[in-house]
Protein backbone atom coordinates (compact mmCIF):
# COMPACT_ATOMS: atom_id res chain seq x y z
CA UNK A 1 0.00 0.00 0.00
CA UNK A 2 1.67 3.31 -1.03
CA UNK A 3 1.01 6.20 1.76
CA UNK A 4 1.22 10.22 0.73
CA UNK A 5 2.77 11.93 3.41
CA UNK A 6 0.84 13.47 5.78
CA UNK A 7 2.83 15.28 7.43
CA UNK A 8 0.96 18.84 7.91
CA UNK A 9 -2.53 19.57 7.02
CA UNK A 10 -2.87 23.53 6.84
CA UNK A 11 -6.75 24.62 7.91
CA UNK A 12 -8.28 28.04 5.86
CA UNK A 13 -11.97 28.82 6.64
CA UNK A 14 -13.80 27.56 3.35
CA UNK A 15 -15.00 31.24 2.87
CA UNK A 16 -11.84 32.80 2.33
CA UNK A 17 -10.30 32.75 -1.00
CA UNK A 18 -7.23 34.32 -0.22
CA UNK A 19 -6.32 32.16 2.47
CA UNK A 20 -7.03 29.16 0.25
CA UNK A 21 -4.40 30.64 -2.27
CA UNK A 22 -1.79 31.24 0.13
CA UNK A 23 -2.23 28.00 1.73
CA UNK A 24 -1.95 26.22 -1.52
CA UNK A 25 1.79 28.24 -2.48
CA UNK A 26 3.08 27.65 0.98
CA UNK A 27 3.47 23.99 0.66
CA UNK A 28 1.90 21.77 2.84
CA UNK A 29 0.94 18.09 2.11
CA UNK A 30 -2.82 19.03 2.65
CA UNK A 31 -4.90 22.21 2.55
CA UNK A 32 -8.25 21.49 4.21
CA UNK A 33 -11.04 24.39 3.14
CA UNK A 34 -12.78 24.32 6.27
CA UNK A 35 -16.85 24.68 6.07
CA UNK A 36 -17.28 23.70 9.88
CA UNK A 37 -16.07 25.79 12.51
CA UNK A 38 -13.98 28.30 11.35
CA UNK A 39 -17.18 29.37 8.96
CA UNK A 40 -20.00 31.12 10.71
CA UNK A 41 -23.66 29.91 10.26
CA UNK A 42 -24.50 32.56 7.88
CA UNK A 43 -21.54 32.16 5.78
CA UNK A 44 -22.01 28.66 5.06
CA UNK A 45 -23.63 28.73 1.36
CA UNK A 46 -20.84 31.52 0.76
CA UNK A 47 -17.89 29.00 1.66
CA UNK A 48 -19.54 26.24 -0.25
CA UNK A 49 -19.57 27.90 -3.07
CA UNK A 50 -15.86 29.74 -2.91
CA UNK A 51 -14.52 25.82 -2.22
CA UNK A 52 -15.99 24.67 -4.69
CA UNK A 53 -14.30 27.20 -7.37
CA UNK A 54 -11.30 27.15 -5.54
CA UNK A 55 -11.34 23.49 -6.43
CA UNK A 56 -11.85 24.62 -9.80
CA UNK A 57 -9.66 27.00 -10.40
CA UNK A 58 -6.39 27.49 -8.07
CA UNK A 59 -3.42 25.62 -8.62
CA UNK A 60 -2.37 23.10 -5.46
CA UNK A 61 0.59 21.88 -7.12
CA UNK A 62 1.14 18.82 -4.77
CA UNK A 63 -0.95 19.48 -1.86
CA UNK A 64 -3.63 17.13 -1.64
CA UNK A 65 -7.03 18.96 -1.59
CA UNK A 66 -9.62 17.94 1.42
CA UNK A 67 -12.59 19.49 2.47
CA UNK A 68 -13.91 19.75 5.97
CA UNK A 69 -17.26 19.44 5.76
CA UNK A 70 -19.92 19.84 8.43
CA UNK A 71 -20.58 16.70 11.15
CA UNK A 72 -22.53 13.79 9.64
CA UNK A 73 -25.77 14.53 11.06
CA UNK A 74 -25.47 17.94 11.47
CA UNK A 75 -28.36 19.06 8.61
CA UNK A 76 -25.41 21.09 6.98
CA UNK A 77 -23.21 18.10 5.29
CA UNK A 78 -25.34 16.89 2.88
CA UNK A 79 -25.25 20.48 0.95
CA UNK A 80 -21.66 20.64 1.68
CA UNK A 81 -21.12 17.52 -0.31
CA UNK A 82 -23.28 18.77 -3.08
CA UNK A 83 -21.77 21.80 -3.82
CA UNK A 84 -18.11 20.44 -3.48
CA UNK A 85 -17.95 17.46 -4.97
CA UNK A 86 -18.94 19.57 -8.36
CA UNK A 87 -14.77 20.72 -7.32
CA UNK A 88 -13.73 16.89 -7.06
CA UNK A 89 -11.60 17.08 -3.78
CA UNK A 90 -9.42 14.46 -3.27
CA UNK A 91 -10.90 13.61 -0.14
CA UNK A 92 -13.10 14.84 2.55
CA UNK A 93 -12.15 15.32 6.18
CA UNK A 94 -15.24 14.69 8.58
CA UNK A 95 -15.38 16.36 12.19
CA UNK A 96 -16.88 14.92 15.45
CA UNK A 97 -16.96 11.23 14.09
CA UNK A 98 -18.76 9.03 16.75
CA UNK A 99 -19.21 6.64 15.40
CA UNK A 100 -18.62 3.57 12.17
CA UNK A 101 -22.51 4.27 10.84
CA UNK A 102 -21.45 7.76 10.22
CA UNK A 103 -18.66 6.98 8.07
CA UNK A 104 -20.51 4.11 6.50
CA UNK A 105 -23.35 6.76 5.16
CA UNK A 106 -20.46 8.98 3.99
CA UNK A 107 -18.95 6.11 1.74
CA UNK A 108 -22.48 5.00 0.33
CA UNK A 109 -23.01 8.29 -0.89
CA UNK A 110 -20.03 8.70 -2.27
CA UNK A 111 -20.17 5.50 -3.97
CA UNK A 112 -22.94 6.65 -5.29
CA UNK A 113 -21.65 9.96 -6.70
CA UNK A 114 -18.70 8.16 -8.34
CA UNK A 115 -20.83 5.86 -10.01
CA UNK A 116 -22.93 8.89 -11.31
CA UNK A 117 -20.59 10.59 -12.64
CA UNK A 118 -17.99 8.24 -13.97
CA UNK A 119 -14.60 8.65 -11.23
CA UNK A 120 -13.25 5.48 -9.92
CA UNK A 121 -14.77 3.76 -7.07
CA UNK A 122 -13.51 4.58 -3.60
CA UNK A 123 -11.27 7.44 -5.29
CA UNK A 124 -12.52 10.29 -2.81
CA UNK A 125 -10.76 9.78 0.69
CA UNK A 126 -11.42 9.93 3.97
CA UNK A 127 -9.76 11.95 7.09
CA UNK A 128 -12.04 11.42 10.65
CA UNK A 129 -11.70 13.78 13.46
CA UNK A 130 -11.93 11.56 16.31
CA UNK A 131 -12.57 14.86 19.34
CA UNK A 132 -15.32 14.05 21.48
CA UNK A 133 -15.21 10.69 24.46
CA UNK A 134 -17.65 9.11 21.94
CA UNK A 135 -15.66 9.21 19.19
CA UNK A 136 -12.39 7.97 21.42
CA UNK A 137 -13.98 5.66 22.99
CA UNK A 138 -15.05 3.88 19.28
CA UNK A 139 -12.14 4.52 17.66
CA UNK A 140 -11.35 1.01 16.42
CA UNK A 141 -14.84 0.36 15.01
CA UNK A 142 -14.83 3.87 13.10
CA UNK A 143 -10.84 3.18 11.93
CA UNK A 144 -12.26 -0.10 10.37
CA UNK A 145 -15.63 1.87 9.08
CA UNK A 146 -14.67 1.97 5.12
CA UNK A 147 -11.70 1.96 2.87
CA UNK A 148 -11.55 5.04 2.14
CA UNK A 149 -10.31 5.87 5.52
CA UNK A 150 -6.43 6.94 5.45
CA UNK A 151 -5.94 9.00 8.67
CA UNK A 152 -7.46 9.86 11.61
CA UNK A 153 -6.98 13.05 13.70
CA UNK A 154 -7.22 13.61 17.22
CA UNK A 155 -9.09 17.24 17.77
CA UNK A 156 -7.90 17.99 21.53
CA UNK A 157 -9.75 21.52 21.72
CA UNK A 158 -12.69 20.11 21.11
CA UNK A 159 -12.26 16.64 23.27
CA UNK A 160 -11.26 18.88 26.67
CA UNK A 161 -14.73 20.50 26.26
CA UNK A 162 -16.58 17.21 25.65
CA UNK A 163 -15.05 15.67 29.28
CA UNK A 164 -14.58 18.82 30.79
CA UNK A 165 -10.80 19.01 30.89
CA UNK A 166 -8.81 22.19 31.36
CA UNK A 167 -6.03 22.45 28.98
CA UNK A 168 -2.52 22.68 30.05
CA UNK A 169 0.73 23.42 27.97
CA UNK A 170 2.01 20.04 29.15
CA UNK A 171 -1.38 18.13 27.70
CA UNK A 172 -1.62 15.46 30.45
CA UNK A 173 -5.18 16.19 30.20
CA UNK A 174 -5.35 14.71 26.37
CA UNK A 175 -2.45 12.18 26.61
CA UNK A 176 -5.17 9.36 26.86
CA UNK A 177 -7.58 10.39 24.05
CA UNK A 178 -4.15 11.08 21.65
CA UNK A 179 -3.16 8.08 22.00
CA UNK A 180 -5.82 6.37 21.77
CA UNK A 181 -5.94 7.99 18.36
CA UNK A 182 -2.61 6.32 17.81
CA UNK A 183 -2.97 2.83 18.51
CA UNK A 184 -6.53 2.68 16.47
CA UNK A 185 -4.60 3.99 13.78
CA UNK A 186 -1.71 1.77 13.58
CA UNK A 187 -4.60 -1.06 14.52
CA UNK A 188 -6.03 -0.32 11.28
CA UNK A 189 -2.93 0.51 9.04
CA UNK A 190 -4.33 4.08 8.96
CA UNK A 191 -2.26 7.30 9.54
CA UNK A 192 -2.18 9.26 12.68
CA UNK A 193 -2.16 13.00 12.29
CA UNK A 194 -2.02 15.29 15.54
CA UNK A 195 -4.30 18.12 17.37
CA UNK A 196 -4.11 21.98 16.09
CA UNK A 197 -1.36 23.97 18.15
CA UNK A 198 -3.69 27.47 18.89
CA UNK A 199 -1.12 30.04 20.01
CA UNK A 200 0.13 31.21 16.71
CA UNK A 201 2.47 33.33 18.35
CA UNK A 202 4.77 30.11 20.43
CA UNK A 203 7.07 28.46 17.80
CA UNK A 204 9.05 27.54 20.62
CA UNK A 205 5.64 25.54 22.04
CA UNK A 206 4.78 24.41 19.14
CA UNK A 207 7.97 22.82 18.60
CA UNK A 208 7.67 21.06 21.90
CA UNK A 209 4.36 19.61 20.89
CA UNK A 210 4.90 18.75 17.47
CA UNK A 211 7.97 16.52 18.90
CA UNK A 212 5.81 14.90 21.59
CA UNK A 213 3.59 14.27 18.94
CA UNK A 214 6.15 12.43 16.61
CA UNK A 215 7.27 10.33 19.38
CA UNK A 216 4.10 9.44 21.15
CA UNK A 217 3.50 7.82 16.92
CA UNK A 218 1.48 10.53 15.04
CA UNK A 219 2.76 10.65 11.24
CA UNK A 220 1.89 14.76 11.30
CA UNK A 221 -0.10 17.27 12.37
CA UNK A 222 -2.46 20.19 11.83
CA UNK A 223 -1.38 23.72 11.09
CA UNK A 224 -3.81 26.75 11.39
CA UNK A 225 -1.10 29.69 10.13
CA UNK A 226 1.31 30.02 7.82
CA UNK A 227 4.05 30.26 10.67
CA UNK A 228 3.59 26.84 11.85
CA UNK A 229 4.14 25.08 8.61
CA UNK A 230 7.77 24.96 8.39
CA UNK A 231 7.87 24.30 12.26
CA UNK A 232 5.78 20.95 11.78
CA UNK A 233 7.57 20.15 8.33
CA UNK A 234 10.90 19.89 10.39
CA UNK A 235 9.98 18.02 12.83
CA UNK A 236 7.94 15.37 11.32
CA UNK A 237 10.74 14.91 8.24
CA UNK A 238 13.10 12.42 8.46
CA UNK A 239 16.71 13.58 8.19
CA UNK A 240 19.23 12.84 5.58
CA UNK A 241 20.61 10.45 7.76
CA UNK A 242 18.08 8.71 9.18
CA UNK A 243 16.27 8.09 5.72
CA UNK A 244 19.79 6.54 4.57
CA UNK A 245 19.76 4.17 7.79
CA UNK A 246 15.92 3.34 6.67
CA UNK A 247 16.79 2.83 3.53
CA UNK A 248 20.09 -0.05 4.21
CA UNK A 249 17.95 -1.27 7.09
CA UNK A 250 15.16 -2.60 4.88
CA UNK A 251 17.69 -3.47 1.75
CA UNK A 252 19.89 -5.53 4.90
CA UNK A 253 16.07 -7.17 5.86
CA UNK A 254 14.96 -8.29 2.03
CA UNK A 255 18.41 -9.80 1.75
CA UNK A 256 18.04 -11.92 4.76
CA UNK A 257 14.19 -12.68 4.20
CA UNK A 258 15.79 -13.81 0.73
CA UNK A 259 17.67 -16.36 2.15
CA UNK A 260 15.16 -17.59 5.06
CA UNK A 261 16.21 -15.55 7.98
CA UNK A 262 13.95 -13.40 10.33
CA UNK A 263 15.72 -12.03 12.68
CA UNK A 264 19.30 -10.80 12.59
CA UNK A 265 22.58 -8.55 13.55
CA UNK A 266 22.43 -5.55 11.39
CA UNK A 267 25.35 -2.22 13.10
CA UNK A 268 25.28 -4.30 15.97
CA UNK A 269 21.49 -4.69 16.43
CA UNK A 270 19.39 -7.05 16.47
CA UNK A 271 16.51 -6.16 13.67
CA UNK A 272 13.71 -8.05 13.47
CA UNK A 273 9.89 -6.75 12.38
CA UNK A 274 8.39 -3.85 14.76
CA UNK A 275 12.34 -1.99 13.34
CA UNK A 276 11.14 -2.89 9.67
CA UNK A 277 7.95 -1.09 10.02
CA UNK A 278 9.54 1.80 11.78
CA UNK A 279 12.04 1.91 9.31
CA UNK A 280 9.01 2.17 6.35
CA UNK A 281 7.14 4.76 8.23
CA UNK A 282 10.05 6.93 8.07
CA UNK A 283 10.57 6.38 4.18
CA UNK A 284 6.91 7.28 4.20
CA UNK A 285 7.68 10.67 6.00
CA UNK A 286 10.65 11.27 3.81
CA UNK A 287 7.22 11.08 1.02
CA UNK A 288 9.22 8.04 -0.43
CA UNK A 289 5.97 6.12 -0.86
CA UNK A 290 6.61 2.60 0.84
CA UNK A 291 4.65 0.37 2.66
CA UNK A 292 2.92 1.42 5.91
CA UNK A 293 2.63 -2.22 6.40
N1 LIG B 1 -4.06 29.64 5.56
C1 LIG B 1 -3.57 30.45 4.59
N2 LIG B 1 -3.15 31.70 4.80
C2 LIG B 1 -3.25 32.16 6.06
C3 LIG B 1 -3.74 31.38 7.11
C4 LIG B 1 -4.17 30.07 6.82
N3 LIG B 1 -4.66 29.26 7.78
N4 LIG B 1 -3.72 32.11 8.25
C5 LIG B 1 -3.21 33.29 7.92
N5 LIG B 1 -2.92 33.36 6.60
C6 LIG B 1 -2.33 34.46 5.86
C7 LIG B 1 -3.12 35.74 6.02
O1 LIG B 1 -4.12 35.81 5.04
C8 LIG B 1 -2.05 36.77 5.86
O2 LIG B 1 -1.74 36.86 4.50
P1 LIG B 1 -1.81 38.27 3.73
O3 LIG B 1 -1.13 39.26 4.60
O4 LIG B 1 -1.14 37.99 2.44
O5 LIG B 1 -3.29 38.52 3.61
C9 LIG B 1 -0.84 36.14 6.48
O6 LIG B 1 -1.07 34.73 6.40
C10 LIG B 1 -0.61 36.54 7.91
O7 LIG B 1 -1.75 36.28 8.66
P2 LIG B 1 -1.97 36.92 10.11
O8 LIG B 1 -2.36 38.35 9.98
O9 LIG B 1 -0.83 36.61 10.98
O10 LIG B 1 -3.19 36.08 10.63
P3 LIG B 1 -4.69 36.60 10.75
O11 LIG B 1 -4.79 37.43 12.00
O12 LIG B 1 -5.09 37.20 9.46
O13 LIG B 1 -5.49 35.27 10.95
C11 LIG B 1 -6.36 33.31 11.93
C12 LIG B 1 -5.43 34.51 12.12
C13 LIG B 1 -6.29 32.40 13.11
C14 LIG B 1 -7.79 33.82 11.74
C15 LIG B 1 -5.90 32.59 10.64
O14 LIG B 1 -4.60 32.14 10.85
C16 LIG B 1 -6.78 31.47 10.19
O15 LIG B 1 -7.76 31.70 9.50
N6 LIG B 1 -6.44 30.19 10.53
C17 LIG B 1 -7.21 29.05 10.14
C18 LIG B 1 -8.50 28.98 10.95
C19 LIG B 1 -9.29 27.75 10.64
O16 LIG B 1 -9.34 27.29 9.52
N7 LIG B 1 -9.91 27.15 11.67
C20 LIG B 1 -10.65 25.96 11.52
C21 LIG B 1 -9.88 24.75 11.94
S1 LIG B 1 -9.36 24.77 13.64
MG1 LIG C 1 -13.53 21.69 16.19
Amino acid sequence: MNVRARRTLLFMPGDERRKIEKGARLGPDAVIMDLEDGVALNRKDVARETVRTALQEVVFGRAERLVRINPVGSGLEEEDLDVTLAGRPDGYVVPKVESPEQLAWLDERLTAEERARGWPEGGVRLLAILESARGILHAGSIAAATPRLEALIFGAEDFAGDVGARRTPGGWEILYARSAVVVAAAAHGLQAVDTVFTDLHDVEGLRQDATLALQLGFDGKLAIHPRQIPVILDVFTPSAEEVERARRLIAAFEAHQKRGRGAFAHEGKMVDMPMIRAARRVLARAGEGSSAE
